[in-house]
């Protein structure tokens, strides 16, 4: 019976932890997930995924990551090539293809993600490891 209560003290001090942490923001960071792009990329040097765009300069060599979630109330937003803008369709935010906020009611640039040019024995590019 002894040992029935003690289990009942300690389920019901677990209940009452969780809530605790939750409140105090303890949060346990999750692991970074790696999306593999293979080259090239097309002539615009650009490549839409689900949650960024990759983007790779003149030569290839030098690749950025830019998160696809709007800063303002997270909606996904497109890269206009004509104008060289990324374009937020909800309320119209506007930033550079680096994530810098340009314009609109989102007051946070994009965040950007790692990006590992990954090259042969040659110094060719043969793709990109993006790190969310
Ligand atoms: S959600 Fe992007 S501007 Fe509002």
């Amino acid at each position: 019976m002894a040992s029935l209560f003690r289990w009942a003290a300690v389920l019901s001090g677990m209940a009452l932890l969780h809530p605790l942490l939750k409140f105090s923001g303890f949060t346990i960071k999750p692991k970074p997930r790696y999306v593999k792009i293979a080259a090239p990329l097309p002539r615009s040097g650009v490549h839409a995924e689900r949650e960024f765009f990759l983007f790779a300069g003149q030569d290839r060599s030098v690749a950025w990551a830019v998160s696809r979630t709007c800063t303002h109330l997270g909606c996904r937003v497109n890269f206009l090539e004509d104008k060289q803008i990324i374009e937020c369709p909800c309320h119209q935010s506007r930033f550079t293809p680096q994530g810098a906020r340009l314009a609109g009611p989102a007051q946070r640039n994009l965040p950007v993600f790692p990006v590992e040019v990954q090259k042969d024995e040659n110094g060719a590019v043969t793709g990109y490891v993006v790190t969310l």
